[in-house]
């Protein structure tokens, strides 16, 4: 990555969008000035390659609903929630920057792995090229399945995930039976649980531009800088989304969060309390890319820092539980290797811990403990998978038009025209990285909960989907 390469790519947003050009200049200067002198270390990953971050960016300016924290970073109150607002900062301010000096997390070092390191972590190969040779390789497949993992069925998982072999997960009728059914725009509420890089800005953008409502948004602000929730005719909240609601229960508030902030949240938006049926969605994305999706984001754009981690209450874990990988500002220049090593990274797990209820399994106590570990393993998975079944609606990243057609189904509601707003190519980062055997493998274990959950997920999908087919 050359600062030609970056020239040009601010010469042709600017091209694109004339009138958003002093956004660029600004876009265009904090590139020049903030990224330098981290270039070298992100350039072989080919970071600003791609033009997402500058179409994104000109989206952000032109279009003043769309509300995303992905490529933002910094000092940003829109990501704060309404009801965790002052006692947060206080806490936040407190605890992160009042740290003994005992818990600080190191300084991102990224020249000091020793050679040893340094020749394992050559990149070679994408995810998927892997995937191809693990089947070819029995050297390279004996490794995969020699190596430790924290559930007896993984290896059985691993199989279909990167053999093709089959496997079939166990699924709850009861659940099922128990979906919520005829969703009524008047009375019920949809709410996105939007989980890092699986697709859900793209998600919120096409519900900003391209959903039919049936009747014009009243907009109610009550965060500032929220873009406003959108009520009904009978003044009720209808879908908590980042495009209409920003990030009021939290910035990526998971399962646990939302459950606890979300009926709160309601009453205080309409200003009266009444039932409600909430119908929760979460889009999924194949385990492996989204890690390394989350890598490229993490260490390009910004590393969330802001999110909270909230479980028993609405408070913020304690940084002693959940110590910051980096005490960077933001975490450009970190490697791969520094990444994959921090204990802390919430990015490990990341859509199964988003998707349990925490609090069966003590919350973030004891969270890079090995034994914790293990004991949280089957109970946040079998909790993320009960979750998930009781969605009435599941989109798949992959699979846009099938997920369309679900969410129509479910929701009897429809995108204006069929995916006008460019569907992201999966990535960047998360197809297109290449990356070493070690981490590979490394990888598999970090994301082990995900790829059941993964695979788990895509055949409900599926199955549901064949469902309203058949219908
Ligand atoms: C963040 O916002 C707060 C309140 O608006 C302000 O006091 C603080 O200086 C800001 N910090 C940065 C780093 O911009
Ligand atoms: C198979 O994988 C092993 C270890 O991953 C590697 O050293 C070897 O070169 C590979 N063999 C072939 C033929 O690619
Ligand atoms: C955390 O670890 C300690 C010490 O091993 C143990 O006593 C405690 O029960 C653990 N807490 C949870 C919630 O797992
Ligand atoms: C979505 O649902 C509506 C109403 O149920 C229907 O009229 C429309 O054709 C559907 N659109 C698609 C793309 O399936």
């Amino acid at each position: 990555m050359s600062f030609k390469s970056l020239l040009r790519l601010c010469e042709k947003s600017l091209k694109i969008r004339g009138s958003i050009f002093l956004g660029f200049i600004l876009g265009c200067m904090f590139t020049y000035i903030i990224l330098p002198h981290d270039l070298s270390k992100v350039s072989q990953y080919s970071v600003l390659k791609n033009t997402d971050v500058a179409v994104n960016a000109g989206r952000k300016l032109s279009q003043a609903n769309i509300v995303s924290s992905e490529t933002e970073s910094g000092n940003n109150t829109k990501n704060v929630p309404l009801v965790i607002q002052q006692q947060q900062q206080q806490q936040i301010q407190q605890s992160r920057l009042h740290q003994p000096h005992n818990v600080l997390p190191p300084r991102v070092a990224p020249s000091r792995l020793s050679n040893q390191q340094k020749l394992s972590s050559v990149p070679k190969y994408t995810f998927r090229e892997f995937k191809d040779r693990v089947k070819v390789n029995s050297t390279l497949r004996d490794r995969v399945f020699s190596q430790e993992y924290l559930l007896p069925e993984t290896t059985a998982v691993l199989r279909r995930y990167l053999l093709d072999e089959p496997y079939t997960f166990k699924y709850d009728d009861a659940l099922k039976a128990n979906l919520q059914q005829n969703f009524d725009i008047n009375t019920d509420v949809i709410v996105f649980l939007h989980i890092q890089k699986t697709g859900g800005m793209h998600f919120n953008d096409r519900i900003n531009r391209e959903l039919q409502v049936p009747f014009r948004c009243k907009r109610r602000v009550t965060a500032p800088k929220s873009p406003g929730n959108c009520l009904n005719p009978s003044n009720n909240m209808w879908f908590y989304n980042t495009a209409y609601s920003g990030w009021q229960c939290g910035l990526h508030a998971d399962w646990t969060q939302m459950h606890k902030c979300i009926p709160g949240l309601m009453d205080k938006i309409e200003q009266k309390q009444r039932p409600r049926r909430y119908f929760y969605f979460t889009q999924i994305r194949d385990a492996m890319e989204r890690y390394l999706s989350e890598y490229h984001h993490q260490t390009a754009h910004n590393h969330w820092q802001q999110a909270l981690l909230g479980c028993e209450t609405l408070k913020n874990a304690n940084d002693i539980d959940v110590i910051p990988c980096f005490r960077t500002r933001n975490w450009i220049g970190v490697s791969l290797e520094q990444f994959i090593a921090c204990k802390n990274n919430l990015a490990t797990q990341r859509m199964t811990r988003m998707l349990a209820d925490l609090t069966l399994a003590g919350c973030y106590k004891n969270f890079t403990d090995v034994d914790a570990i293990k004991m949280r393993a089957p109970i946040w998975l079998e909790s993320a998978k009960r979750n998930l079944q009781s969605m009435e609606f599941i989109a798949l990243m992959e699979d846009e038009p099938a997920s369309d057609a679900l969410f129509n189904k479910t929701y009897k509601l429809a995108f204006k025209r069929r995916v006008i707003t460019p569907a992201k190519k999966p990535g960047p980062g998360g197809d297109t990285m290449k990356i070493s055997e070690e981490h590979f493998i490394r990888i598999l274990q970090l994301a082990e909960l995900d790829i059941h959950l993964y695979l788990f997920t895509k055949d409900l999908f599926y199955d549901r989907l064949k469902h309203i087919q058949d219908a």
